[in-house]
């Protein structure tokens, strides 16, 4: 049986560039989706398929994201004093249980592949799931961790999960060539990172969920750098797919790639259009502007 995964690496070392000025001071991990910002959505996922240990991969100015998942005694208290019970039960939704929050600072943003790296003494030997806080996926039922994990369950190794982009897109991606069928996934044949316009082997990129297994950092141990002068996590997971199995899921649900302006506005307003309580006040203002 393949060991369960408890850890989950969130990389959020990031400078958040394409959102400035509004990632000046603020990391555009704390950006909101709705009323959340888009970590505690993707913290949210990993919670509901049964992660247990949470680690963030921080950079310099990022310790709010870390005190966001923590306790706010004051705040707890002024809620309590005026009986907000629904605004302390929103907060507590932030909260994750003792000791289960670790994180680890990384010094120079070298890549993703740098980023994971920088995880492995927390992760140690043993499988982790790795999720990349710019992308959500809006499911009505399973979330998309929950979904990989039922895959890993089945058949163990390395699980990513994929999703069709338009052919105009791949050199954004890493995109993934698919292999023979096993059961209900495919096996990944090849990977490659940002491939050069009209050389993508197939428009399934990755999507920004993983499950690996704990070789993959032997080969970002090397430190070699990839696309964009990077160290990046495709290529080490191109090395150990040479060793080891890689599966990949489409996972059923609505993707939307919030490192974009365009993809994080459309998040914006699929979440709201999800609440009960935002969409028709939501769907009116929408009818107005258009
Ligand atoms: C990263 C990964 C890439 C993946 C993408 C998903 O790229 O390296 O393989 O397709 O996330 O968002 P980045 O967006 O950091 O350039």
């Amino acid at each position: 049986m393949a060991a369960r995964v408890r850890k989950a690496v969130f990389p959020v070392a990031g400078l958040g560039t394409r959102f400035l000025p509004a990632t000046k001071v603020m990391p555009k991990e704390m950006l909101t989706v709705v009323d959340r910002p888009l970590i505690q959505h993707v913290v949210e996922e990993a919670r509901a398929a049964g992660i247990e240990q949470f680690i963030f991969v921080t950079g310099p100015n990022k310790s709010v994201i870390k005190e966001h998942f923590a306790q706010h005694p004051e705040l707890e208290q002024v809620l309590a004093a005026r009986g907000k019970t629904a605004e302390l039960a929103e907060l507590a939704r932030s909260l994750l249980p003792p000791g289960s929050a670790h994180s680890v600072i990384q010094e120079e943003p070298l890549g993703l592949g740098h980023a994971v790296w920088c995880a492995r003494e927390l992760v140690g030997e043993e499988p982790f799931a790795l999720l990349l806080p710019d992308v959500l996926v809006q499911t009505q039922g399973k979330n998309c961790l929950a979904q990989m994990l039922d895959i890993y369950d089945q058949h163990g190794a390395n699980i990513i999960a994929v999703y069709p982009v338009p052919e105009d897109q791949v050199q954004s991606y890493g995109v993934v060539a698919l292999g023979r069928r096993d059961g209900d996934v495919s096996r990944i044949d090849s990977l490659v990172e940002k491939p050069k316009p009209g050389t993508a082997p197939t428009n399934l990129a990755i999507l920004g969920r993983y499950i690996l297994q704990p070789e993959i950092f032997d080969f970002l141990l090397a430190h070699e750098t990839g696309a964009g002068g990077e160290i990046q996590i495709t290529d080490a997971m191109l090395a150990l797919l040479k060793q080891q199995p890689f599966y990949a899921v489409q996972c059923e649900g609505r993707v939307f790639d919030c490192g974009s302006k365009a993809g994080f506005l459309a998040a914006n307003i699929a979440y709201a259009l999800d609440r009960p309580d935002l969409r028709d006040t939501v769907l009116a203002e929408i009818e107005k502007l258009t």
